[in-house]
């Protein structure tokens, strides 16, 4: 008989949630802890560092939770699925692999901690299509659905709008700038216009809400899409003294 069962009751969440930790046949735990996985992301900056993975898995395992998800592939992607190259000083390239190296690094770290190969692979599935556009490994599971809406819905909402312009500031772009007529047209800026967050809403933000895949992520995302459109709309006419 193993010195733990699996599934000992190990203590509380952030959120007060009762946790249970699974434990190996030699009582190691096979769960992530919190400051293990804050460790993989000290190089991260403002936009991508822990407090993102924090806040991806809270939301993935809200929607995890109504949709009726296995919670436990689905903490252990959002942990883990920018934890390689994610930070956009990482260079462009590392960036745009970093949901197949996050992934590879996954691999490792759960067959260390004893993981059955198959739910290894399911937790890979949720890191690599965590960033499926048009092209690549689209989300088919239900854990990977939730990690993917969670990650987007992080770009909505006040801290959509927080993020954004934090990510504006460190690439040295303003706040905000007047899009010109032909960017509100074609999405192509002219010669020397700035890519202001009001540039990012316009072209990337507002069209989040469409691409997210459980009913519970799009409820979410329609109103933080109210909230930061709401938002935007407000701080332009602000900043043009009309209200
Ligand atoms: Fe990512
Ligand atoms: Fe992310």
């Amino acid at each position: 008989m193993p010195s733990h069962r699996t599934g000992d009751y190990v203590g509380l969440s952030l959120q007060g949630k009762r946790r249970w930790h699974r434990h190996d046949q030699i009582g190691q735990i096979m769960t992530i802890t919190i400051e293990e996985a804050k460790s993989w992301y000290e190089e991260a900056d403002e936009v991508h560092s822990f407090e993102h993975v924090l806040r991806v898995r809270a939301m993935a395992e809200r929607i995890g939770t109504a949709e009726c998800a296995d919670l436990e592939i689905i903490e252990a992607a959002a942990f883990l699925h920018d934890s390689r190259g994610a930070s956009p000083s990482e260079g462009g390239q590392e960036r745009k692999e970093h949901h197949i190296t996050s992934a590879e690094f996954a691999g490792e770290v759960l067959a260390e901690k004893g993981w059955e190969p198959e739910r290894i692979a399911a937790v890979q599935h949720c890191i690599r299509a965590h960033r499926y556009r048009h092209s690549g490994e689209r989300p088919e599971s239900l854990e990977a659905q939730c990690l993917f809406d969670a990650d987007k819905l992080d770009v909505l909402g006040a801290v959509g709008a927080a993020r954004t312009i934090a990510y504006a500031v460190l690439a040295g772009q303003p706040v905000l700038s007047e899009p010109s007529q032909q960017f509100l047209e074609t999405g192509k800026k002219e010669p020397g216009e700035a890519h202001s967050s009001y540039h990012e809403y316009l072209f990337k933000l507002r069209k989040v809400k469409d691409q997210l895949f459980t009913d519970t992520g799009k409820a979410i995302a329609a109103e933080r899409d109210a909230f930061l459109s709401e938002f935007y709309e407000r701080l332009l006419a602000e900043y043009r003294g009309e209200c």
